[in-house]
């Protein structure tokens, strides 16, 4: 046997496979676009890891040595690398079948964090046992396993606060957790990080070193995150997934993996991608999310000037009647919708309104809800077709010829103090809905949503407040309808 020719085909079939897997994550990631391809988008991505993982197999496991002509195992410890893979997967599996809507962005946080844990521990181990082997490794991979000490630490602490916050825990306060000097301290610990990189970098022998880099890491993150409101945390989560996929990509620099280096560039520039689509839909700058708290300058203007004598409540009677002569109606969900679990009645209100030839579409903000898509996924989980959830530019030029704009638990994405200068949430894109004939908007009182602020929507003389629990003020208008 040719052991040089089977060395090259090995090469070439763990190249060949790897580069499979890579396409798989790409077309996986398109297919991700868009609600109705989203599954099979999920399911190339999970192919392109099995592809991935099994490469890995033939790529690490098997040495074939020229010299001595022959094919070394490197599987001594094959059952626990078969444990690991097992309980990974049945972790994996069960956690995303039991996993509630709303609880989503815990689930991603703490995969994140495990990412980032997971490459911190690979591109560790993989330093130490080179230097232990007397191996000299090139700068680039030096500098590469500085980079995932520390920003898969960061990842690691910093998802598990996340977490924490989101859940609720009594130990991480939802509300952000400051000191006098918390800046400075985290300055210094920057340049510290950087600088014991710089150690590692430059001395032949710095496990140690490497180990302290992750401590550091370890700190900044609890500290970074700490900070921030829990209410910011879908962004902050974002963030970390793409840190989490700068960790991976620069562990596959030190591996010399390509697949890694792909998957984890690609995690990385489409989690930035969507940190950025979220900060310019709430009209922020990630300083701001990561430094402040929400807007800029306070409005002058309290509940009792805006609200006193001009709000008008309805009842599900009236709603119902207005609907009865409507011939277009645009619905708007929000937060409340989600904390109510109101989109099976509102599904019900549509196919009702559409069973009388009312025209019913979806208008949908960007960071309506809570993560990016929150909306998006419970309408279409009522099999909501995809066609009637129209974004900001193409709903909003059609709400002067709206019947009737029905709000429902959303508060900030339809509040138009947006549109002045001086308020909080000034320029952030909303929903016209003030510009509907007639705006009904159901919640079940007149306070504010996330970002603290009153909304002058619900004074105006065409809005009606429809007061109630989400769920239940829908259903009730469902049977008034029918009624009719
Ligand atoms: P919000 O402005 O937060 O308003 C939600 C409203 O829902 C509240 O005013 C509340 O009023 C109502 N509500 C709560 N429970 C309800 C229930 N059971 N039944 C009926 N209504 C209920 O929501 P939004 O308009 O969706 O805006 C989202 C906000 O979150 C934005 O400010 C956005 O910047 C921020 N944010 C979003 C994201 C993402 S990725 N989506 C990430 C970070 C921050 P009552 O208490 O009176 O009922």
């Amino acid at each position: 046997m040719n052991y040089e020719i089977l060395n090259n085909v090995k090469d070439v079939v763990v190249a060949l496979l790897y580069l499979t897997s890579a396409i798989f994550f790409i077309l996986g990631i398109k297919n991700l676009a868009k609600p109705k391809t989203a599954p099979r988008g999920n399911l190339l991505g999970a192919s392109g890891m099995l592809i991935a993982v099994l490469t890995a197999f033939i790529d690490f496991g098997f040495v074939i040595n020229v010299q001595a002509e022959l094919i070394e195992s490197r599987f001594d410890y094959w059952y626990i690398i078969v444990i690991a893979l097992v309980l990974g997967a049945g972790v994996g599996l069960t956690s995303a079948l039991g996993v509630k809507m709303t609880g989503m962005p815990q689930m991603v946080a703490v995969f994140n964090g495990l990412g980032g844990g997971a490459s911190l521990l690979v591109a560790g181990v993989f330093y130490v046992l080179a230097i232990g082997g007397a191996e000299v490794l090139e700068t680039p991979a030096l500098v590469a396993t500085a980079l995932s000490g520390s920003i898969g630490a960061i990842t690691f602490s910093g998802s598990f606060i996340a977490y924490g916050k989101l859940q609720g825990l009594a130990i991480v306060p939802d509300k952000p957790v400051t000191f006098p000097g918390d800046l400075a301290v985290k300055g210094l610990l920057l340049v510290g990080l950087i600088v014991l990189s710089g150690v590692l970098v430059v001395s032949a022998d710095a496990a140690h070193w490497y180990w302290l880099i992750v401590a550091g890491g370890l700190v900044l993150g609890v500290l970074l995150v700490i900070g921030i409101g829990g209410a910011d945390m879908p962004v902050v989560i974002s963030l970390l997934n793409s840190y989490s996929g700068l960790a991976a990509a620069s562990t596959g620099f030190v591996l010399g993996n390509i697949v890694l280096i792909i998957a984890g560039s690609l995690v990385g520039a489409s989690g930035i991608i969507l940190t950025s689509i979220m900060c310019k839909a709430m009209n922020r700058s990630l300083t701001n999310v990561l430094f402040g708290g929400f807007g800029g300058t306070p409005t002058s203007k309290t509940q009792d000037d805006i609200y006193e004598g001009k709000v008008t409540a309805t009842s599900a009677d009236e709603v119902a009647m207005i609907l009865d002569s409507a011939q277009r109606v645009v619905i708007v969900p929000g937060y409340g919708m989600a904390v109510a679990r109101a989109a099976t009645p509102v599904r019900q209100l549509t196919e009702a309104l559409e069973a009388r030839g009312v025209d019913v579409v979806f208008g949908v903000h960007p960071v309506a809800g809570r993560m990016p898509g929150h909306m998006n996924v419970l309408l279409a989980e009522e099999n909501i077709p995809y066609e009637k959830l129209l974004d900001l530019d193409s709903v909003n030029p059609s709400f002067p010829h709206t019947d009737v704009a029905i709000v429902l638990g959303a508060n900030d994405v339809v509040n138009p103090l947006a549109r002045e200068k001086d308020s909080e949430i000034a320029g952030m894109p909303i929903l016209d809905v003030d510009k509907a004939r007639t705006c009904v908007v159901i919640k079940r009182s007149l306070s504010p949503g996330f970002a603290g602020i009153p909304n002058p929507l619900f004074a105006n003389d065409n809005t009606l407040m429809y007061f109630g629990d989400g769920k239940k003020a829908v259903e009730d208008l469902v049977k008034a309808y029918k009624e009719l």
